[in-house]
C-alpha cells in the first residue's frame, strides 16, 4: 500500500522551521501590544454566507476557491479563506463595537483557498491579521499601516514596497464603475476571457488582470481619483499626510483594488521584491460596509494581514535572523549501568529548574552518549564516584572546564554560567 501523502498545497512545518515560525508570532504580539491590539481565537470553520455575502459573490476567493462542504447536520460549513469577516462576526455577536465602543484585535492562523499551489502560495497558509473596528477616521488607517510596517522593521526585512490606492465608498463608487463598464466595454476585443466575464460582474477587478493586453488597457482607464466624492477624497488625503509624517515612503497605484469586494476607501499592500509572482507579503484597507453585509449594524473597520510563511520565504532569503536557535543546554550521561537511575533523576531535577535537558533512554553505550553530548552546552557525567559523593561531573563544553558539583547544586551552577 502506497504510503498518504499530504494534500496538495499543504506542508508541513517541521522542528528545522518550527522555531522561526515562533518567532514570527512572537514579535507580532509584542508589536501589537505596543500598538494596543488584543489577540482572540476564532473558529477555522464559519457558516459559508458570512464569506459569500462578506467577501463578495463575484470574487475570485468566493467563486473558485472555498472549501465547503455540508456537515453533518445540513449547514453550508467553509473553512476560512481569510480572517477579516470572522473577526466582524465575531465583534457583532459579542457586541465589541455596541454603543460606538472601539476594538483593535488581532489573530492568526491557517487560512484555506483552493489555489494553484506555487512559490509562496499554498491551499493551507497561515496569516497574522489584525482589525480595528469601529473607529472611522483615518487615522486608524495610518495606524493599521504603520503597525504592519513596524511589524517587518522588527522582523528585519528589507526591501518592502507600501502601495495605496483609495477604492471609494458607495456613494462614489458606482459612478466609477459606470465609468469603467463604458471605457471597458470600448476595448472588448483586447480583453481575455475572464476580464469579459468580470466586465459585467466586478469590472474593477479588470485594473488588477496580469495579463499583458489586458493590463496595457487598464493603464489607460479612467482615474478613480478623478470619481472620489469628496469625504473619499479628504479621507484619503488625510491618510496620506498621516503616513507622510511618519516618514513612510508608499506609491500611488490607481490600479489596486485588492480580490476582497469588502473595501471602501483605503487599500493597500507591501510588496517585496524577493517573493518572485506572489509578492504581497501583506495586504488589507478598510471595510466599512463589511458589518451590514452580515447582517450587522454599522461598524467601520480597517486591517490587514500579512502572510507568515511568505514572512518566512522573505526572511530566509534577505539572511534575516530569527533570534536563539532552540536547543537542548544540558546533557546527563550515565558512565555505567548502575548510574542511569541517578542520571534519570538530575535530567528531571533541571527540568523541573526551566533547564532544558535530555538523558538516553534508549540504552546506549557511554560513548554513544558523550557523542550526543557533543551538541550541549554543558555535559554532566555520573558514574560510581559520583554516586558515591553525591555529584556530577559537569563539564562546560565551551570552554572544556570540567568540575564536581554537588546533585542539589547542579541547577544553580549551571544556571549561573548559562
Ligand atoms: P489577502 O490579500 O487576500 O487579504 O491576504 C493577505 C496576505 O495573506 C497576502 O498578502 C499574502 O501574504 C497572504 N496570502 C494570501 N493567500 C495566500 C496563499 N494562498 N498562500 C500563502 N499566503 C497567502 C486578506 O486576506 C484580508 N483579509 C486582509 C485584511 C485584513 N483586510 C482587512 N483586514
Amino acid at each position: 500500500m502506497a504510503v498518504i501523502n499530504a494534500p496538495r498545497g499543504t506542508r508541513d512545518i517541521l522542528p528545522a522551521e518550527s522555531w522561526k515560525w515562533a518567532y514570527i508570532v512572537k514579535t507580532a504580539s509584542e508589536v501589537m501590544r505596543d500598538f494596543g491590539f488584543r489577540e482572540i481565537h476564532l473558529p477555522v470553520f464559519e457558516h459559508t454566507e458570512l464569506f459569500s455575502r462578506g467577501v463578495g459573490e463575484t470574487t475570485d476567493i468566493v467563486e473558485k476557491e472555498m472549501y465547503t462542504f455540508t456537515d453533518r447536520g445540513g449547514r453550508s460549513i467553509t473553512l476560512r479563506p481569510e480572517a477579516t469577516a470572522g473577526v466582524m462576526r465575531c465583534a457583532l455577536e459579542n457586541n465589541l463595537c455596541a454603543q460606538g465602543a472601539s476594538a483593535k484585535l488581532w489573530n492568526w492562523g491557517p487560512m484555506f483557498r483552493h489555489e494553484r499551489p506555487q512559490k509562496g502560495r499554498y491551499r493551507q497558509f497561515c496569516q497574522i491579521d489584525a482589525e480595528c473596528l469601529g473607529l472611522a477616521g483615518p487615522m486608524a488607517d495610518v495606524e493599521v499601516i504603520a503597525l504592519s510596517l513596524e511589524l517587518f522593521r522588527r522582523l528585519g526585512l528589507k526591501n518592502l514596497e507600501v502601495v495605496i490606492n483609495s477604492v471609494g465608498c458607495e456613494k462614489c463608487r458606482p459612478v466609477y464603475r459606470q465609468k469603467l463598464v463604458e471605457y471597458f466595454d470600448a476595448h472588448r476585443d483586447s480583453l481575455c476571457e475572464t476580464c469579459l466575464d468580470r466586465l459585467g460582474r466586478n469590472p474593477l477587478r479588470i485594473l488588477d488582470c496580469k495579463k499583458e493586453g489586458c493590463g496595457a488597457i487598464a493603464e489607460g482607464a479612467p482615474d478613480i481619483f478623478d470619481s472620489l466624492c469628496d469625504e473619499c477624497r479628504e479621507h484619503f488625503a488625510q491618510v496620506r499626510a498621516g503616513l507622510e509624517r511618519l516618514v513612510f515612503t508608499y506609491r500611488l497605484d490607481k490600479r489596486l483594488v485588492r480580490g476582497l469586494d469588502y473595501y471602501t476607501k483605503t487599500a493597500y499592500e507591501i510588496l517585496s521584491g524577493d517573493l518572485g509572482a506572489q509578492n504581497a507579503v501583506a495586504g488589507g484597507g478598510r471595510y466599512d460596509n463589511l458589518s451590514s453585509a452580515i447582517g450587522g449594524a454599522k461598524v467601520p473597520g480597517v486591517g490587514f494581514a500579512c502572510g507568515l510563511d511568505r514572512v518566512l520565504l522573505v526572511m530566509e532569503e534577505q539572511g534575516c535572523t530569527f533570534g536563539e536557535a532552540p536547543g537542548v543546554s544540558v546533557y546527563v550521561a550515565a558512565l555505567d549501568e548502575d548510574s542511569r537511575g541517578a542520571v534519570q533523576v538530575l535530567t528531571y531535577e533541571l527540568r523541573k529548574a526551566g533547564i532544558s535537558a535530555e538523558c538516553d533512554t534508549a540504552g546506549r553505550s557511554f560513548k554513544a552518549q558523550v557523542k550526543a553530548a557533543g551538541a550541549c552546552r554543558f555535559a554532566c557525567i555520573i558514574g560510581p564516584e559520583e554516586r558515591e559523593r553525591n555529584s556530577a561531573a559537569v563539564k562546560d563544553m565551551k570552554d572544556g572546564t570540567q568540575e564536581n558539583i554537588p546533585l542539589s547544586e547542579a541547577a544553580k551552577y549551571i544556571r549561573e554560567k548559562l
